[in-house]
């Protein structure tokens, strides 16, 4: 199946792992993303590990004009919600390179505005919901999900596809389970991953704060 995949760009692992970016002004809106593409990049993702090896994360695909659609207005709603604000050190890292996230806001009101017409819609899912559970049950179900989910997006990346990360269906998350059928009692939501080729291939790796601050050896 792979060797006949269409749009496989020829990009070293390391390409791959530095130049996935959050794409949202860059997402094609008018070129269908092939099911089959859809299917390979599911494939990968589950190659990512799970806690005891329970494989308990799933992907829901919306691809049909007028689910999306609902499922759009839905993801406004959330977004509308609004976060909780941001610590005064991660607004000092989020801002530490001029104009970046005022590219970051104006993207997301561009993924506001165009969401519904994004071609495919995908909500991963796990198996297990933690809304009370201690840290070590927290820990094991969202690393059991979310390192399916990047693999996702890494998949997508090498077939020429953009993804977003966002987490916009969350607060709520129960509406969306019934706008798709998924079993919320059961079944949580991870994020909402906005997939479409992308307008050119050409992404560069992005600015972070130095590794100085993040790798501490021995101790913290
Ligand atoms: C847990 C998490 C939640 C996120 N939520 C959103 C979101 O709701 N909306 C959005 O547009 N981007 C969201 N993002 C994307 C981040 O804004 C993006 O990954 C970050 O700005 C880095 O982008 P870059 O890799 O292109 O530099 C989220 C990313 C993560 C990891």
């Amino acid at each position: 199946m792979r060797s006949t995949m269409p749009d496989l760009l020829e990009l070293s692992a390391e390409d791959v792992l530095t130049t996935t970016r959050a794409v949202r002004h860059r997402l094609d809106l008018d070129r269908p993303v092939d099911p089959r593409v859809i299917q390979r990049c599911v494939e990968i993702a589950v190659q990512a590990p799970t806690g005891r090896n329970r494989q308990r994360a799933a992907f829901v695909v919306v691809t049909d004009p007028e689910r999306r659609a609902a499922l759009a207005d839905l993801w406004r709603r959330g977004r509308a919600a609004g976060g909780s604000p941001m610590p005064a050190e991660d607004t000092r890292r989020a801002y530490a390179k001029p104009r970046s996230m005022e590219k970051v806001w104006s993207g997301l009101d561009h993924l506001d505005a165009n969401l519904h017409r994004v071609p495919a819609l995908v909500v991963p899912c796990i198996t297990g919901r933690t809304d009370d559970a201690p840290v070590a049950d927290q820990a094991g179900t969202w690393g059991s999900v979310l390192p399916a989910v990047w693999n996702f997006m890494l998949a997508a990346r090498m077939h020429g596809l953009g993804t977003c990360w966002t987490t916009s269906n969350l607060p709520v998350e129960r509406e969306v389970a019934d706008l798709l059928g998924i079993p919320h009692a059961q079944v949580m939501q991870a994020a909402l991953i906005p997939l479409a080729h992308t307008i050119g291939t050409d992404f560069r790796p992005a600015h972070r704060v130095p590794v100085d601050e993040v790798l501490r050896w021995e101790r913290w």
